[in-house]
């Protein structure tokens, strides 16, 4: 029998949500119930004309394309240090007869005092200014999707704040170079995302990410300059279920790399967070117990190495 091909054409797409319509008057409502269902039914969404401007953004790719271009042993002085998850690493992800090579880079970029003196401050001068700008932005762009997001619940806009405007930011420039074997080869593994949500620019708009939605992998196709917003494990709880964190994977293309920046958004690392006190009631009673962050990531790193959900281990 002849396998069946679905072609990306005929599967649904991942909903777009346009940032300008969201804050015009007239049209907000109708936008404002895309986003409620995007995060409800699809845990992702792309986000068009969203403020951050293009020149920026190039700015912004230009640097972290030097970067992956410096030889080997210069982005070893950004390289990992023993024990450390900050720094640059040349990683082998894949299937082990199959495996491909990645760099990645990763680095806490908020709250400023966080920031490892020998990571960003190091970066070539327009590449670190860029990023530097580009972290500012993303504050802003968060708490404005989180005040949108806070309507669309019904929640306290407060609640939302107190957790997120001293929230914990953390960037990860990803470059995976071409695969020759397979376009079907799994580059980054199914996961969720541990944070609030999580903002994804991809660099080139090469296709690579690929969600889980009723039992099948549906491939993002990347719209120029537009930003994958997908919820995080941490919002999942915040909204008591009604948002979803999705898992979602990595497909190496099999000719031209790819780049992207992953930016993770996480309340502020001091406090404690769970279900909103807003959204609870007698009827609808709490489903995640509440947790220090810091400890929720002692406990996520545990877990992910004995391979259970950390998500479900937060169940009521
Ligand atoms: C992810 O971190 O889950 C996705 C990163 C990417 O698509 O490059
Ligand atoms: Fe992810």
């Amino acid at each position: 029998m002849e396998p069946v091909v679905l072609s990306s054409m005929n599967l649904p797409q991942v909903p777009v949500i346009d940032m300008e319509v969201l804050l015009d008057g007239d049209l907000m409502d109708s936008e404002l119930s895309k986003l409620h269902q995007a995060c409800k039914e699809w845990g992702f969404f792309q986000l068009i004309n969203h403020g951050v401007s293009h020149s920026l953004l190039d700015k912004l790719k230009a640097g972290v394309e030097e970067f992956f271009k410096m030889p080997l042993e210069d982005k070893r002085k950004f390289g990992k240090l023993e024990g450390d998850m900050e720094g640059f690493d040349q990683v082998f992800i894949g299937s082990e007869e199959k495996p491909n090579c990645a760099d990645m880079f990763y680095m806490i970029t908020l709250p400023e005092y966080l920031r490892k003196p020998h990571l960003l401050p190091q970066l070539p001068q327009p590449f670190k200014n860029a990023l530097e700008a580009y972290s500012v932005e993303l504050k802003s762009t968060k708490m404005k999707i989180l005040s949108f997001m806070a309507k669309a619940l019904e929640m306290n806009p407060e609640e939302m704040e107190a957790l997120f405007e001293q929230g914990l930011q953390s960037m990860r420039m990803n470059y995976y170079s071409p695969c020759h074997q397979s376009d079907q080869v799994t580059g980054l593994h199914p996961h969720s995302d541990a944070t609030g949500f999580t903002i994804l620019f991809q660099l080139n708009e090469i296709d690579g990410l690929q969600i889980r939605k009723d039992g099948i992998w549906i491939p993002i196709k990347p719209l120029p300059y537009a930003f994958v917003i997908n919820i995080g494990d941490i919002l999942e709880v915040i909204t008591n279920g009604t948002y979803h964190s999705i898992k979602h994977r990595g497909v190496f293309n099999s000719v031209k790399e790819r780049m992207s920046i992953a930016t993770f958004l996480s309340p502020r690392l001091d406090g404690e967070f769970g279900p909103a006190p807003s959204l609870l009631s007698s009827e609808a009673t709490p489903k995640f117990r509440r947790i220090g962050h810091a400890d929720y990531f002692k406990e996520y790193f545990a877990h992910k190495f004995s391979g259970r959900s950390y998500l479900d281990s937060l169940r009521i």
